[in-house]
This record gives C-alpha cells, structure tokens and sequence, in this order.
C-alpha cells in the first residue's frame, strides 16, 4: 500500500454500534464427512482445528442468511433500515451474478435511501467491505453503513473432494456502521492483492467458456492447499504488523486479534510470527470451519455477545483469500450494546411487511405501467 493518507474529515469517525450474526442450524460434523469422503474425524481436527461446520437449509442463500443477520445488527444498533446510507456486501458465493446481493438485501430490509452493492475479494471481502464503508462515512460522504459477509460456500464446494470440502461452511455476519465525532472506530484499514496467485484459490464464476458452449463450467472452489497455506501465514503477520504501525500503534496496544478462520494451524502459525499468545486470539473455527467472508464478523458478534471482546477493547481483524488477497482493519470497540426501545422493536418488524408490500406494489406497478405503454 502507498504511503498517500487519505483526507478524512476532520472529527469524523466510523463507529460500530451494531452487530448480527446468522449460523444455519444444521451441523455437519467430521464423522459425517468420514462418510462422503475418504478421511476422518482426527485427521480434519489434527490438521484444520474443525470439529464441525454448520450448512444453510434448502431455500436459503446468502441473502436470506445476509438478511437475518443484517436485521439483527439493525436491532442491536436500534436503527430503521430507512437510516441506511449505503448496504456493501461481501460474498464469494452470490446467487447471482445480477443483480448484486446486497440490492437484494436493500429491498427485503426496506432500506429505502440506500446504495448497495457487493464487493468480491474472496475471504478478504468482509475487510475490504469495512474499509469501504469507513472510509466513505469519514470522507462525509454518508454518515450510516450496513456491512455484511455473506456465504453458503456448502453450495460451490465439490463434496467428493476431501481436499476442500473438510474446510467450508455457511453463515453470515454484519455491522451497522455510524458517524460519530467521539474518536474511535474503524481507526484503519489496509488492503492488499496479489492476482499472480489467483490460480492457487479459485471457483469459475459457471459463465460458458465461449457464445455457443452446450455446458456451463462448474461452480467447484478448487485450491492448492499447501501453498495457501504458505501465504497465508506470511500475510496474515504482515497485515496485522502494517495495520497497528498505521494507527501509531504497536502489539501491546491490541487486546483482541480477530483472524479469518481458515485453518487453526494458520492462525498459530501467524500469531506465533507476531509473538501474540492464542488468549489474545478470537478463534471459532472449530464449530463453523471456514466461512469465508462471514468469518470474521461471526467471530466478532460471538466475541463480543459472549463478553469476551467489551468496551474500549482494541482490536485487529485479518484476513486473507482468494485473489489473492488480504488486508487487516483496526477497530477500537467503545460501544455497549443499546437497549432497543420496543416501539422500534415494532417498527422495524412492521417496516419489514411494509418493504415486502412495497416490493411486490412497485413489481405490479412495472408490470402495469408497461402493459399501458405498450398499448399507446
Ligand atoms: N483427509 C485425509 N487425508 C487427506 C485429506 C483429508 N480430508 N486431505 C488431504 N489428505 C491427504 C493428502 O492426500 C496427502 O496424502 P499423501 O501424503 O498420501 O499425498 C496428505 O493428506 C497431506 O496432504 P496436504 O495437502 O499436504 O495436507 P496439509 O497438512 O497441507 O492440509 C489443508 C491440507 C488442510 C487443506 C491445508 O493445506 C490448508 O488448510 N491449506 C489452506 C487452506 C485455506 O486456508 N484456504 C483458504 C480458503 S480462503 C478463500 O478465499 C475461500
């Protein structure tokens, strides 16, 4: 990253100050696996730290997963969608290529003055989204965000192959970002890619290789596992190092390292390079396996709705993925929970039935208006 500050707003800062997480009912432990595929439950726990991973039911996508936790964050910050200046979502497994997951997201919240749109950086994608946001809330060019990482990777992973499929599962988790003039919040945030590497980690997007291909590609994610592996230790030291040095910082300042879950031998590895001990360490691979850009905003929530993570607590996310790509933000969290008032308990939960209403009167609309016209 060049060394170009950029010109923030003077006493403009992007808080935190609200968090949702979603996790799919179903589990899918390793002994389940040890039936689909030659391993076992020792060798994925000895070798990735997953004990289990959570899958999305039939009918649920990222944005259903997305939009449960995006309520969620909304009642934990006690916001109306109709507050919402700009929605980014970072997914690596949309439903669609259009419209963008976070427009669909707009819609079924309601949130009526929002942009949105989504952000592909594979697993870095949740840190590039948060960047984003915070940056366009501190230039003042908006004032609110919501941010979400979004997955059901269990449908573009190749479940005959045991070299991925042990790794991946299902969630979401979102932040409801706000200006603030209290310093704090989304301090720094620094982002890296490296595209040589983007055969190492990969899924075709199923686009036909040319007009008049019979067959879509499929949508497998393939990887060259050791050689992630390799990167991502290294970068994984290096984002956290470059992120606190940016905040003027230094390690003993941080309380919680907050890593992307892709491997626990990944995150020993990164953490033993910086010298900071695993009770510093946010780690929950164990029960949901690698989630993509939902990791790391689910660890978070767990965090801090365990009380793990509290007030003034500073803290560093890092994360890395396909691209490749990899980046780190540094957060300092002030803010405890509000109470949400139950008159807007209600008025969130009757805005939702207004938005699907609305939705369904603006499709009818299109469709009559254009009946109408093509009459003339
Ligand atoms: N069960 C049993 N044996 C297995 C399995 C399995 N699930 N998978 C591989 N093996 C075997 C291999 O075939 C190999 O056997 P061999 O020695 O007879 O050839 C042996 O185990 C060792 O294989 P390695 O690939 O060297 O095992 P490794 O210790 O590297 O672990 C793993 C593999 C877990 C995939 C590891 O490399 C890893 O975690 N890499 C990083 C993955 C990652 O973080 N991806 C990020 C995705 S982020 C995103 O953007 C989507």
């Amino acid at each position: 990253m060049s060394n170009h500050r950029p010109n923030y707003a003077p006493g403009r800062y992007a808080h935190i100050v609200g968090w949702g997480m979603e996790a799919p009912t179903r589990t899918l432990t390793n002994d389940d696996l040890a039936q689909m595929v030659d391993t076992s439950d020792e060798w994925i726990r000895e070798r990735t730290g997953i004990s289990e991973r959570r899958i999305a039911d039939a009918g649920d996508s990222p944005i259903t997963l997305g939009l449960r936790a995006a309520r969620k964050a909304l009642a934990s910050a006690d916001m109306l969608p109709d507050e919402l200046d700009l929605i980014v979502v970072a997914t690596s497994s949309p439903v669609y290529l259009f419209p963008a997951t976070a427009c669909v997201i707009q819609d079924k919240l309601g949130a009526g003055h929002a942009g949105a749109f989504d952000v592909m950086a594979a697993c870095t994608g949740f840190i590039y989204a948060l960047g984003i946001a915070a940056a366009q809330i501190k230039i003042g060019a908006i004032d609110t965000a919501l941010v979400i990482g979004t997955e059901t990777l269990s449908r573009i992973v190749d479940w005959s192959d045991r070299g991925t499929c042990i790794l991946f599962g299902d969630g979401a988790g979102a932040f409801i970002l706000r200006e603030s003039d209290a310093p704090g919040g989304v301090l720094e945030v620094v982002m890296h890619s490296d595209g040589s590497g983007g055969n190492l980690l990969y899924a075709p997007s199923g686009i036909r290789s040319q007009w008049d291909a019979p067959e879509a590609i499929p949508v497998n994610a393939r990887m060259n596992g050791a050689e992630v592996f390799r990167f991502a230790t290294h970068v994984m030291a290096s984002a956290t190092r470059e992120v606190v040095e940016r905040a003027g910082l230094r390690l003993e300042d941080i309380d919680w390292v907050v890593p992307h879950q892709a491997n626990l031998r990944i995150i020993q590895s990164a953490m033993g390079r910086l010298k900071l001990p695993e009770e510093r360490v946010v780690i929950n691979i164990s029960r949901y396996g690698n989630t993509s850009t939902a990791s790391i905003p689910m660890a978070v929530v767990e965090a801090v709705e365990s009380g793990q993570i509290g007030p003034d607590n500073r803290l560093v996310l890092v994360g890395f993925g396909g691209g490749l790509t990899w980046g780190a933000a540094i957060i300092e969290w002030e803010v405890t929970p509000k109470r949400p008032a139950p008159v807007r308990e209600l008025m969130r939960e009757a805005g939702y039935i207004l938005a699907a209403i609305r939705s369904f009167l603006r499709r009818l609309w299109r469709f009559l208006e254009a009946l109408i016209l093509r009459e003339r």
